[in-house]
């Protein structure tokens, strides 16, 4: 069945999948929600917690329920957040979670693919691109409908940090962290600009206490997810704003360009591995990846980045 509203499907409501749904809300753009968790009580009692804020003003009247998977067959939007998530006495790595989280993956894609091939799917569940690889190249399901979240998250983290080092808005910093969700990620720092100005001249123009230190600043983008980690048990502030963010490009056929992961077709020479690169989101999902110009050094670390993730798709058992 086509999608004719815009319904949205989050697959999964522990502490991510409840905050995707908040954010969702706050778009004022989804006109149905629909939780769905294997735990049917926290998926009920999210989606009737959550009905609650739509008397007050300027919450849009959405209709948000729990059901089962056959709700998929006409939603426009599918995000899973299903499965565990890192814990904060865990070794600090994502991987640890691939064969637990491909077990999870099998069930949500066998029964969504019952019945859709239509909604685009964004994933959350970690580790990221080993489970976007999964999803894309074992379902059937067409290809450029499904992403990650990818580095989006990461590149927010860096956007913000480097806002902060030379006090200005986030949103005019421009640039990305490309590769691995998680501990391989890097910054292009070839293509960081601030309003225009490029990485090379921010300290002469912005004039910070302390002059830019790449390497500093590239493991505090990894370690602050960490951070939060410790802090508060978990994250999903951040990882929910990003799935919401990637749903409105698609359910406003944006063509937004944002850093997120699917399987490559042999850009930079990479195949059969997912990881970020900026895309072009619309409608459809992924229209296009772009190969945007890197330096030889920043080639090489998305190389390596492509390297650990097939170390955690051979753990998990999906290549050879
Ligand atoms: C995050 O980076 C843990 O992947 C999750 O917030």
């Amino acid at each position: 069945m086509k999608a004719t509203k815009n319904k949205l499907i989050i697959v999964g409501t522990g502490h991510v999948g409840s905050a995707v749904l908040n954010c969702a809300l706050s778009l004022n753009l989804i006109s149905e929600i629909v939780t769905i968790d294997k735990i049917k009580e926290k998926a009920a009692g999210e989606a009737l917690d959550s009905t609650h804020t739509t008397p007050f003003t300027y919450s849009p009247n959405v209709k948000i329920h729990s059901g089962g998977y056959e709700q998929c067959s006409d939603a426009k939007v599918i995000i899973i957040a299903a499965g565990p998530s890192i814990m904060p006495d865990e070794k600090s790595d994502r991987t640890v979670l691939a064969e637990r989280n491909v077990e999870v993956m099998k069930d949500v894609m066998s029964s969504i693919t019952k019945y859709t091939k239509d909604a685009v799917i964004i994933i959350i569940t970690n580790p990221l691109d080993t489970m976007v690889y999964y999803a894309e190249n074992y379902f059937g399901y067409p290809k450029n409908k499904i992403f990650g979240t990818g580095t989006s998250l990461d590149s927010s983290r860096f956007r913000r940090i480097i806002a902060n080092k030379y006090n200005v808005d986030p949103k005019n910093v421009h640039g990305y962290m490309l590769g691995e969700h998680g501990n391989s990620a890097f910054p292009t720092w070839s293509l960081l600009n601030i309003g225009g100005v490029p990485c090379n001249r921010l300290d002469e123009y912005f004039k910070p206490e302390e002059p830019l230190d790449r390497e500093k600043i590239a493991s505090k983008v990894v370690d602050v997810a960490y951070d939060v980690l410790h802090l508060k048990g978990f994250t999903s502030a951040g990882i929910a704003m990003a799935a919401c963010r990637l749903a409105k490009a698609v359910l406003m056929d944006e063509h937004s360009i944002m850093p997120v992961s699917t399987t490559l077709e042999g850009e930079y020479g990479l195949n059969d591995v997912a990881l970020s690169l900026p895309c072009i989101i619309t409608e459809n999902g992924v229209e296009k990846r772009i190969e945007v110009p890197l330096l030889e050094d920043e080639i090489a670390k998305l190389k390596a980045s492509a390297e650990n993730i097939l170390k955690t798709m051979r753990a998990a058992k999906l290549v050879k």
